[in-house]
């Protein structure tokens, strides 16, 4: 009996043995940076001369780890080492998959803040963004291991007098899994193990920033009793590795989360046929966000200035679901966005490895330099009223940047920054706020906060996001209690941590015995 799934609890860190607990595991990290990394393939570990090094963004000297590359080669024995798994790995009863997935989550809970504390060193998540990454790859792990016990017999169908007819799902065969840097735990161990639970073998191509959570992942899948060749890790760069194995006549699907770009890349290189390929490929995208915040007048303008404020610089904006835009009604405009600044002005930022540090670095130096080029267009666009500086001496740090009075067609409004900068445009009413919050490509996330009953149903119909919150902020969608993916170009509205994910990995079979 496999009791209810329940979301797992962040960590209280106002009490003082939760502080110790975390610094103690800070230090346990600290023990194995810089160790080296090898491929997993067919359960062989493979050691290449040529590295990915990870490197820590707030210090950007301290290397978190040295990890093996594949190369075209490896990748193609790779797909190998899958394409043999699947035959038995498919035959696996479901039951027994869904156990390995709860001892994971199991090994990963009992050494929870040891892998968020990897997170504040490998990609620079302040304690509290860590804590929740490591709890949602924890979630996924708990919630899709039931919804396959729940689809495992298929669903029900009609069946006439003297016939028994069964609708079953099946899965699909080798998918590819390319997951992003900035949940690297969750989404690239919840994009995985996804598709495995499923009875799928995968290739894992974790983000070149943040390889070493994934190796670590890797052990606990090994760990919890995964068989050989279920999941192959095969970090390496996303135009050679990536396309390879996109363009794979063996690939039967990719699960992808990541930029607009290289996810519109995915889907136009997997539509084209290759020799010897006997399906049509199919592609989950999660892909990126320009999402907006909407303050109504009749609102709750203390509400709306936290929620802005924590939706826009939590882990410094580099969220597909930070709120990278506010769109406010005239009538209160002024009272928001001087609200908005004091707060701002009051984050702390440093070391993340320092609990009272709020904010920390961006990722990387290319991040660092487009975003501090956004900065200069906002300044072109807009009124800088407070941030603006970055200083990559040591890391990459940003400060988090206010923009007023933007054109709802500045560059800035429109395009995804992917950093610690807001930009605020004032609207005539309600109608006309909506208006300029549907007026991207994207289509995410997005708030409003207002106490206007009939606005909160019209926002309903007409805000076209796929995660859509009222009085709250527009990041922490929570898995199983508010499934997360988007429209238009922010991808296939996949919906991670919903009853209609597994099925996605999944083929449906109809069979009908004449009795
Ligand atoms: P990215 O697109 O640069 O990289 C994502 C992954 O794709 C990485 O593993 C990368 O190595 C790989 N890649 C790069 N080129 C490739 C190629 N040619 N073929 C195959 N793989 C390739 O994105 P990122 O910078 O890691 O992540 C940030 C982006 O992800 C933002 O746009 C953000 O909005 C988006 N994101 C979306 C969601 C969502 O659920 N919608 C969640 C998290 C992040
Ligand atoms: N699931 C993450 C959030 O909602 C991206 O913020």
């Amino acid at each position: 009996m496999v009791v209810a799934y329940k979301h797992e609890p962040f960590t209280d860190f106002s009490v003082e043995a939760n502080r110790l607990d975390y610094l103690n595991a800070l230090q346990a990290v600290e023990g194995y940076l810089g160790q080296d990394y090898d491929l997993v393939i067919g359960g062989e570990r493979i050691t290449t001369e040529d590295k990915i090094v990870s490197y820590n963004p707030s210090n950007k000297r301290e290397v978190i780890g040295h990890v093996s590359k594949a190369n075209k080669e490896l990748a193609e024995k790779a797909m190998q080492a899958a394409v043999q798994a699947f035959k038995t790995w498919k035959k696996v009863k479901p039951e027994s998959r869904a156990d390995i997935l709860f001892k994971a989550a199991a090994i990963i809970r009992r050494r929870k803040h040891e892998f968020s504390a990897l997170l504040t060193k490998e990609a620079g998540k302040p304690w509290k963004e860590a804590d929740a990454d490591t709890a949602e790859a924890i979630d996924f792990l708990e919630y899709y291991g039931r919804q396959m016990l729940l689809i495992k017999d298929g669903s029900p169908v009609q069946s006439r007098p003297n016939e028994f007819n069964r609708y079953d799902y099946i899965p699909l065969g080798v998918g590819i899994i390319i997951s992003p840097w900035n949940f690297p735990f969750a989404i690239m161990a919840g994009t995985t193990v996804a598709a495995i639970v499923t009875g799928n073998t995968v290739l894992l191509k974790p983000a070149s920033t943040t390889p070493v959570i994934a190796a670590k992942f890797v052990e606990v899948m090994e760990e919890a009793g995964l068989p050989k060749g279920v999941l192959n890790f095969v970090p390496g760069n996303g135009s050679e590795v990536g396309d390879y194995l996109v363009d794979h006549k063996d690939t039967r699907f990719i699960s992808f989360t990541g930029s607009r770009d290289v996810g519109l890349r995915i889907f136009d290189r997997a539509s084209k046929v290759r020799n010897g390929q006997i399906w049509i490929k199919r592609v989950i995208a999660e892909m990126g966000g320009k999402d907006t915040i909407v303050v109504d007048k009749e609102a709750d303008l203390e509400l709306a200035a936290t929620s802005i404020v924590s939706s826009a610089f939590g882990f410094s904006g580099q969220k597909c679901s930070a709120c990278s835009r506010a769109v406010i009604v005239e009538d209160v405009y002024d009272q928001v966005l001087e609200r908005v600044v004091a707060l701002t002005n009051e984050l702390t930022q440093g070391d993340p490895t320092d609990y009272t540090n709020y904010m920390a670095t961006v990722i990387d130096q290319n991040a660092y330099n487009k975003i501090m080029d956004y900065i200069e267009i906002g300044k072109q666009e807009g009124r800088l009223l407070t941030g603006g500086k970055g200083d990559d001496s040591i890391g990459y740090f940003i400060q988090p940047t206010v923009f007023a009075d933007l054109s709802p067609e500045a560059r800035i409004m429109k395009e995804e920054i992917f950093g610690p900068v807001v930009g605020f445009t004032k609207a005539k009413d309600f109608d006309h706020a909506i208006k300029i919050a549907n007026n991207t490509e994207y289509g995410l996330t997005g708030a409003v906060i207002t106490n206007n009953r009939g606005h909160i149903e019209k926002a309903r119909e007409e805000f076209h996001v796929g995660n859509l919150y009222f009085n709250r902020g527009c990041t922490g969608a929570i898995v199983g209690y508010q499934p997360f993916g988007g429209f238009n170009m922010s991808g296939t509205d996949s919906k991670a941590g919903g009853p209609d994910y597994l099925l996605l990995h999944m083929q449906a079979k109809t069979s009908s015995e004449m009795l």
